[in-house]
């Protein structure tokens, strides 16, 4: 039998967000090896190239079968030249050159051991990296003045990197759960992120909240901070402006008719956002300070995201991810459907285009308005 017929004989669509995407898949090999190309694109803050990289990846993991030969894969969608050849060097070679150099690189090193500081993006460490550090060891010898969020990542540096487990999503849950209610009973909580997806560990939970009395939920991000913190749950909290995903879709920049998802930006702004009083976000780092006896609590990273209840269903969607996934459902509603997709809502282009330009935007817009920054506090 040859290999492959199977494979060749299935239709695969081009947006992953409409192919079945299981978490346990057959291709592992060829995943990872495109993923630290993807990991290095964005550390180098190429972002089209990390796409490239994690469409092709997302491809190969909705593949029925392991694939053996680069021939199965003729016909495929989403495999670019680039992909294609780092699939063909695995297939043949068992490795990818280009993935073992990028992996033994000096700079990729430095930059995920630095990026994993809590509160240190792309150029930051790239700028570090440039000066000769390399670890959080080099950089707390430097002697760098480092702000709030990054002193707190880099004081607790090994737990944060630490993946979070299952059990430890559904502890932090109960805690959550229990700081929500003092301060709104009947609201709603929802584990969201990758836990939703089914994944066993994370590097962070995300919950959203809602309540089922629209208004009910404002305020409310306040009251579960000063809560937590009252209780000596808190060892770092940020509130920030709007998701990656929308944040470029805010007044500073009116839609264009480009492809704004393609404009996604990359590296991850760890803290976080707030949007008004009706879409915020926020980033902690979550410890527990009981604080006699030996330490029975280790640092976190969690994100709460409160939804007006009329808008929850498109923030379920829009922070459950992955990623990539969230990205092509916007790129198909956009491309395919004539429709913008956000986390807070679905617009009909169609009829939204015959609105006044100002109109328009202001739609787009709505609930998430009021851009402002507060300003952060180490707890
Ligand atoms: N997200 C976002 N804006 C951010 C961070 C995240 O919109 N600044 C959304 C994305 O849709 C993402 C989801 O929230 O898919 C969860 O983000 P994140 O916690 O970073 O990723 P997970 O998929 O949960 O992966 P992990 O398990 O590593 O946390
Ligand atoms: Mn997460
Ligand atoms: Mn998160
Ligand atoms: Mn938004």
């Amino acid at each position: 039998q040859k290999p492959g017929l199977e494979l060749a004989v299935v239709s695969v669509p081009s947006y992953a967000c409409q192919r079945h995407t299981p978490l346990l898949h057959h291709n592992t090999t060829l995943t990872d090896a495109l993923s630290i190309l993807a990991e290095n694109a964005e550390l180098g803050e190429n972002e089209g190239r990390g796409v490239a990289f994690r469409r092709a990846a997302a491809l190969l993991k909705s593949l029925p079968q392991e694939v053996r030969g680069a021939e199965q894969l003729r016909g495929l969608p989403c495999l670019g030249e680039h992909s294609l050849r780092v699939i063909k060097e695995v297939l043949e070679d068992g490795v990818s050159h280009e993935v073992e150099t990028t992996t033994h690189s000096e700079q990729f090193k430095a930059m995920k051991a630095l990026t994993g500081i809590f509160g240190v993006g792309a150029k930051t460490a790239d700028r570090w990296f440039r000066e000769g550090i390399h670890t959080p060891s080099d950089l707390q010898r430097s002697g760098h003045t480092l702000n709030r969020a990054q002193r707190a990542g880099l004081q607790y540096y090994d737990e944060l990197n630490l993946p979070v487990t299952k059990p430890e999503a559904v502890a932090i849950g109960q805690i959550v759960e229990r700081a929500v209610h003092a301060v709104l009973p009947g609201a709603e909580i929802t584990l969201i992120g990758g836990f939703r997806r089914g994944k066993q560990t994370g590097h962070d939970v995300d919950f959203l909240i809602t309540h089922p009395d629209e208004g009910r939920e404002e305020g409310l991000m306040r009251k579960v901070v000063s809560w937590l913190e009252a209780q000596g749950f808190l060892l770092y909290q940020k509130t920030t402006g709007n998701s990656y995903l929308e944040s470029k879709e805010g007044p500073a920049r009116p839609a264009s008719n480009m492809d704004r998802f393609e404009r996604y930006s990359h590296p991850l702004p760890q803290t976080l956002v707030v949007v008004g009083d009706h879409a915020q976000k926020v980033s902690w780092v979550l410890g527990h300070s009981q604080c006699s006896g030996p330490r029975s609590w280790r640092a976190v990273r969690v994100d709460l995201v409160v939804s007006p209840y009329s808008q929850f269903a498109f923030a379920l969607l829009g922070w459950t991810g992955s990623k990539l996934f969230e990205r092509e459902l916007r790129r198909w509603a956009v491309h395919e459907k004539a429709m913008t997709l956000s986390s807070h809502a679905l617009y009909d282009r169609k009829r939204v285009r015959t609105l006044s330009q100002t109109h328009t935007h202001f739609k787009y817009c709505s609930g998430s308005f009021l851009y402002y920054q507060i300003r952060d506090k180490l707890i």
